[in-house]
């Protein structure tokens, strides 16, 4: 880990993949400079800047500006705020107004917003004309740390989330953390549960350090660029190192076991956002590991009380309303996409900062486990 910058300084973290190796730029008041750094990229380029209609109410006017000052045409194409904007309607209706506006080989789709817009956005682009550049700028606390690094993109499908997708990497990406200030503090906390997983899959220093500076960051300080530039590291080392998913890169989803079942149960909706569900799975994948010998119940509990000081749910109860039966969560659980051979691959952990694939995990275990915790109180 590196000291805290002041603020105002940008921090800069390469992704190095070779020849489509990146920037991510991270700083408050940075959106000022993505104008300039896309015309020293891709020099006479014009833009077609995707968002949606809540993060343009607040950011459009800054990143129009931005792109003007540099000397770059942009045009715009707005889709509905939600996670019912990733579908194959919404990218027909995107790819037909990007061509509309004539963007080409040699032009840019500048994705500005959270882990949709970034998600349909880089798809469109990946898709438009066999691949078009495209730059993120993230303006959720989850889309800076997670979804704007690495190159997944992807809409979802009747039969499950995220299924219609490639691996397609921006050219740059601009994480202006003051654009954070706008977003309501429950989405906050949510994206917050991916930055204390980067502490928990691999760097304890990082969640010390945490566990110390939350505040801070949650209140625009510099600790927020801090963290925000160590999270990309981190995921940004291990995307270099497995791409594709392949090994390494499964570590990424400590806590999206369980995670992912419950925000499945919970329909996706309001009851339980992505990084809220993701704490909770955090929680219980701890207290599974615990249960198997791996980690010292006290270790379990620091990690417990950092999330929920932190606001994240970390027991089942935490959330409101009914669960189905242990029979549909283990279903939910076993849909889980890293299913291979029949065998669920798990991310265990043997210590904070010490995570590990395992797919040495016994179902009927997984069961007793899930069935305690829906009738704990
Ligand atoms: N590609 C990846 O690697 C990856 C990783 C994790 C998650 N995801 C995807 O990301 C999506 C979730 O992303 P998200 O949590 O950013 O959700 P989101 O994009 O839906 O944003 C959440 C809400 O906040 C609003 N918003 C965004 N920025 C704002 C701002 N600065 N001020 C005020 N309001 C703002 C949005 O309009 C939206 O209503 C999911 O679809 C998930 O599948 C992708
Ligand atoms: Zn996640």
């Amino acid at each position: 880990m590196t000291a805290p910058l002041r603020a105002g300084d940008p921090i800069t973290v390469n992704v190095a993949l070779g020849d489509r190796a990146y920037d991510i730029v991270i700083g408050r008041g940075q959106i000022a400079t993505l104008g300039e750094r896309i015309a020293a990229l891709r020099p006479g380029c014009k833009a077609a800047i995707v968002s949606d209609e809540t993060v343009a109410r607040h950011h459009l006017a800054a990143t129009e500006a931005a792109l003007k000052a540099a000397g770059i045409a942009s045009s715009l194409v707005l889709v509905p705020a939600g996670e019912g904007s990733k579908s194959f309607g919404m990218l027909e209706r995107v790819c037909d107004a990007l061509l509309a506006a004539r963007i080409e080989r040699g032009d840019l789709v500048v994705a500005l917003g959270g882990g949709v817009v970034g998600d349909l956005g880089g798809f469109a682009a990946a898709v438009l004309r066999r691949g078009v550049d495209y730059v993120q700028v993230p303006t959720t606390l989850l889309a800076q740390v997670d979804s704007s690094v690495g190159g997944k993109t992807a809409i979802n499908s009747r039969h499950g989330k995220n299924l219609i997708g490639a691996f397609y990497q921006p050219i740059l990406v601009v994480a202006d953390t003051a654009l954070l200030d706008t977003l309501p503090e429950r989405e906050f906390r949510a994206g917050y549960a991916e930055v204390v997983k980067y502490g928990l899959l691999g760097d304890a220093a990082f969640f010390a350090w945490l566990e110390a500076n939350w505040r801070d960051l949650f209140a625009g300080g510099p600790a927020r660029e801090h963290a925000i530039a160590v999270s990309c590291r981190a995921k940004a080392a291990i995307v270099q190192r497995d791409e594709r998913e392949t090994g390494d890169r499964m570590l990424l989803n400590l806590g999206h076991t369980f995670g992912h079942a419950f925000e499945a149960a919970a329909g996706y909706s309001d009851r339980l956002l992505h990084g809220e569900a993701i704490g909770l799975g955090m929680a219980l994948a701890f207290e599974f590991s615990a249960r198997r010998g791996l980690i010292a119940q006290a270790e379990v509990a620091r990690v417990i009380a950092h999330l929920a000081a932190a606001g994240l749910p970390t027991h089942v109860s935490d959330v409101p309303g009914a669960w189905p039966g242990v029979d549909a969560m283990m279903n939910l659980i076993s849909q889980d996409k890293k299913v291979k051979s029949g065998r669920l691959a798990f991310i265990l952990v043997r210590g904070i900062g010490a995570a590990f694939v395992t797919r040495d995990v016994d179902a009927i275990e997984v069961r007793a486990f899930i069935a305690e915790k829906l009738t704990a109180r």
